[in-house]
């Protein structure tokens, strides 16, 4: 996180040499091309910069071709228009390259030419928007072409795809990259909003003081999504829900609910408070998770059509510590759902005794609940019981809500992709996983992976298959409201 402390640090980069590997598949197209062009519009580029697209030779398109697609990716999913002078200095940045993992192609020119049109001493970012199979063939070539020296390097999860996947990933990117220079991405970290939960918890005594197991009765983390796999059969048939969403994004912002305050918000500090919840939570035991699939999800193209791939998943873990012990967090996520939307509810306990009679409130959520909602641009409420208005002594549902375009200007605000791989070429690591607290997460999720539970069917628009209930009782799943 671009320190909260020091006024004067810069937020422009050195000047940087971009390479992007996978510059041609969709998270380029979606989130890294229009976040780049964004971070140019925001003058948040380094002064001079080369932005290299790189595929393999069977895939490789011309700089022409390159700049026409980034065009259209800006087109259709940035938050500028491609026009104007910004555009044309930002398109005169972008040209395209080849690689193999044999080492063959014309990348390695690309980059002497483009540090050379730059002069000084550019730094080098390299961000592999890769699948997991497809990484250590290209940080091997980049160990031996020498492209890894003095290179930053971002890699995309899921970091592996079990344990010892991720361990082996881990051991190959050591013997070409020291580890200051290692930038694993979870782009949940750099959402506004997660960001804020560490504000909102150790800013304000208003909420540190009853952050813990003596006040909290749940936790309840919800991404559900309405949009398919949007044809990303191949990607997913290879990763799963599982993989995808949980051992990833939900148990990062997990560790962002649950940690200790950290002494700092400098990468050491911060990074290590996170891999100590990794450290407290208990592997995943099976009987604890619901795997679905939605109906209709064998029929999309690259999907096998006996598929046991999840597109669902519905669990519960706990956090082994004085501050947890005994508060059950309640993880959902899933594709085709009825409501797309990314939520973290904190249930807080009732009172021991209760003075206002409730009846009336039966079947409703009533209150004691802080609701974040973590969604660009974000949001707060507090749920509450509160006296309506008349005679009575008669309580209703109240909210008290904080929405960030009601207090700050959020025109300028930093998709989550944009303000980390700002991070990355500023060079601070806090926003971003580390090896251990990677490794610790596919222990984590070990027990599921050797021994999934079988997936069921739900239908596309619903909230999952029923039986999701049973991981949450006696408590209830909160829709996300
Ligand atoms: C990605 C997953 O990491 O996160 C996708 O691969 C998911 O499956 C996406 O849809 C959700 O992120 P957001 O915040 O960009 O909607």
């Amino acid at each position: 996180m671009t320190s909260p402390t020091n006024e004067s640090h810069s937020f422009t980069p050195a000047d940087h040499v971009f390479v992007l590997f996978g510059a041609t598949g969709d998270l380029a197209k979606r989130k890294i091309i229009p976040g780049l062009f964004h971070l140019a519009v925001a003058g948040l580029l380094p002064k001079k910069y080369r932005i290299i697209g790189v595929a393999r030779k069977d895939s490789a398109i011309s700089t022409k071709e390159f700049r026409s697609r980034a065009y259209d990716a800006v087109c259709q999913f940035g938050s500028n228009k491609p026009e104007g002078p910004m555009w044309r200095a930002f398109e005169e940045t972008l040209s395209f390259a080849w690689a193999n993992d044999d080492g063959t192609g014309n990348l390695v020119d690309a980059v002497t030419r483009a540090e050379e049109e730059i002069g000084g001493s550019a730094e080098r970012l390299i961000h592999l928007a890769v699948p997991p199979s497809a990484v250590i063939g290209i940080v091997e070539m980049l160990g031996s072409s020498g492209l890894n020296r003095e290179s930053k390097i971002i890699c995309e999860k899921p970091f592996g795809v079990d344990l010892a996947s991720a361990q082996e990933l881990n051991r190959v990117i050591a013997t070409c990259f020291d580890e200051s220079r290692v930038f694993r991405i979870d782009h949940f970290l750099g959402k506004e909003s997660i960001d804020n939960i560490l504000a909102l918890r150790f800013a304000n005594g208003l909420f540190e003081p009853v952050w813990n197991r003596n006040h909290i009765s749940y936790v309840q983390i919800d991404v559900p999504e309405k949009l398919t796999i949007e044809g990303r059969g191949a990607f997913f048939e290879q990763t799963g829900t599982f993989r995808d969403m949980v051992v990833t994004h939900l148990l990062q912002v997990l560790a962002f609910i649950a940690m200790e305050q950290p002494l700092s918000f400098d990468a050491k500090p911060l990074r290590d408070e996170i891999a100590k919840v990794f450290q407290s939570i208990r592997p995943i035991e099976p009987h604890c998770v619901v795997r679905g699939q939605y109906d209709g999800y064998r029929d999309e193209a690259g999907v096998a059509p006996d598929s046991q791939t999840e597109t669902f998943v519905a669990l519960r873990v706990h956090v082994e510590n004085p501050r947890w012990k005994g508060v059950p967090f309640y993880l959902r996520t899933g594709k085709s759902m009825a409501e797309g939307r990314q939520v973290v509810t904190v249930g807080f306990n009732e009172p021991v005794i209760k003075m206002f009679p409730v009846d009336h409130l039966e079947g409703q959520r009533h209150g004691n609940e802080l609701v974040t909602d973590f969604a660009d641009p974000g949001s707060i409420h507090t749920h509450f019981l509160a006296k309506q208005p008349g005679p009575q002594m008669r309580l209703g549902p109240a909210v008290m809500s904080f929405r960030y375009e009601d207090s700050f200007r959020t025109a300028n605000n930093l998709e989550a992709y944009e303000h980390l791989i700002l991070e990355a070429m500023l060079g601070n690591q806090a926003l971003f996983t580390r090896s251990d607290g990677i490794e610790r997460q596919w222990e984590i999720a070990a027990p599921v992976l050797e021994n999934p539970p079988p997936v069921e069917v739900y239908a596309q628009g619903s909230w999952g298959p029923a039986s999701i209930e049973r991981i949450v009782s006696p408590n209830r799943w909160s829709l996300p409201r």
